[in-house]
């Protein structure tokens, strides 16, 4: 076997930058983990199942190594991206039509679309996944939650002889996943560090309860709404700090902007009736407000509930979002009126489309690669909004995005400023 060429893969389209590698070294672990196991079980490709493979390194190195009908599962929309076209570049999958999607093999890969012989069989975190399957390889995720809900999932569903191979960097691992794996694996093994990786196995599946842990709920009365987080999604069933202060603004400044009228208020869009007496917020009649990266779907949700003639799209690049915020509508009736879609930067959406775009981006301190998650939004919304529409943002008070949203979107200005957040309104310029 010729050594797989990890060096070729790519993260697009997610950020790249020199100090982001597409694969690392537990990657490797867990691919020569694998494929001494499945020498020594004789398992095939449908045996095993892959779980938080980033762009394709553990997947695609095992396809090169023979393996067909590889189970997998990843959760975000551009890492779903960059293995596909990772794989076309290696020659794995047939080339893309001009339109980018042909038969099966294109971004919109789906487990039903993959067909017989396919190289690998995309799947959700469910059931399909893992019926059967007696070796699960996972990228230990970030969140305990999020381990704990695929830990859940494998116990439920994979066959009783499975042995989970978890791994991690060991600067990020800590005692309380060996702790989360034990509450559904009888026996948990920690591994010698190698290459600073380490793999954790796991065996002898628990019984597990009845109904799957996730997703959690959670009422919050003071937005009168019901919020639903699988293990993944950002702050589980809570509210952010920061979010909080964006739906405090929504909810009341926002309306008194609409209510000084549309030259204030909404450039280019005709408003409400605004006095009402149901306690509703005025909005504007028909309008299309998108929730770029709604994790949960608080925004969203809030929204839907306090503007009644909105129609509202939340949408996310995490799987887990998605399945939350679809979870979060339906448990406040308002499924009905709030699309969720599940894409990177809401792509998939129209130029021009929204009149508001509601914002809370990915926040990290310090590196301008963590940086570029953000702007990446701020263009999108950009993309997004017609002239004149609205981009309300929060952020930490320490990251000077004013002047990137001026830059990327139009007019900027500050709404609401706390010691630890800030909320701006961007009016996106004449296109
Ligand atoms: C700080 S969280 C905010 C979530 C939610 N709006 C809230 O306020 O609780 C940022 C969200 O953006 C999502 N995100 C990051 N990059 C994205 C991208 N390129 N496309 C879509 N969603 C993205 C993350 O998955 C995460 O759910």
């Amino acid at each position: 076997m010729s050594e797989f060429p990890y060096e070729r893969l790519r993260r697009f389209p997610d950020v790249e930058a020199p100090e982001l590698q597409a694969h690392d070294a537990t990657d490797l672990l867990l691919v020569e983990r694998c494929l001494a196991h499945v020498a020594d079980h004789d398992l095939t490709g449908s045996d095993i199942a892959v779980i938080g493979d980033g762009y394709g390194a553990i997947t695609l190195a095992l396809v090169d190594a023979g393996l067909r009908g590889i189970r997998l599962h990843q959760d975000l929309a551009t890492g779903r991206r960059a293995l596909v076209r990772n794989a076309e570049e290696l020659g794995m999958l047939r080339t893309l039509d001009a339109d980018g999607a042909s038969a099966g093999v294109g971004p919109g890969l789906t487990a039903s679309s993959a067909g017989d012989g396919a190289p690998f069989v995309p799947h959700e975190l469910d059931a399909a996944l893992l019926t059967g399957v007696r070796l699960v390889l996972l990228q230990l995720p970030k969140a305990l939650a999020e381990l704990a809900e695929i830990a859940d999932a494998v116990a439920r569903w994979a066959a009783d002889d499975v042995v989970l191979i978890a791994g991690g960097r060991v600067k990020h691992m800590t005692l309380a996943q060996n702790e989360i794996l034990a509450r559904s694996f009888a026996r948990v093994q920690p591994q010698r560090a190698e290459r600073k990786s380490r793999l954790i196995v796991a065996e002898d599946p628990r019984d597990v309860p009845e109904a799957p842990p996730f997703p959690v709920r959670e009422t919050h009365p003071e937005f009168g709404v019901t919020l639903a987080a699988h293990g993944g999604a950002f702050a589980g069933a809570r509210i952010d700090v920061g979010t909080r202060v964006l739906l405090d603004v929504l909810t009341d400044r926002r309306s008194q902007l609409l209510m000084d009228g549309p030259g204030d208020a909404r450039e280019g869009a005709d408003s409400a009736d605004c006095g009402r007496s149901d306690g509703q917020i005025c909005g504007v009649v028909n309008e299309i407000v998108i929730d770029l990266g709604c994790g949960t779907g608080v925004l969203a949700a809030v929204y839907a509930l306090t503007h009644p003639d909105a129609r509202v799209i939340a949408t996310d690049r995490s799987a887990a979002a998605v399945a939350s915020a679809r979870a979060t509508m339906a448990a406040n009736g308002v499924a009905d009126r709030v699309q969720v879609t599940h894409d990177d930067a809401g792509s998939d959406l129209p130029d021009a489309s929204a009149d508001v775009v509601l914002l809370n981006p990915p926040f990290h301190l310090g590196t301008s690669v963590h940086t570029a998650a953000a702007t990446r939004l701020f263009d999108a919304a950009a993309r997004l909004l017609r002239s004149g529409g609205e981009l309300w943002t929060v952020y930490n008070s320490s990251l000077a995005y004013k002047g990137e949203l001026t830059r990327r979107v139009g007019r900027t200005e500050q709404v609401h400023r706390t010691p630890k957040f800030t909320v701006t309104r961007s009016i996106r310029s004449e296109r």
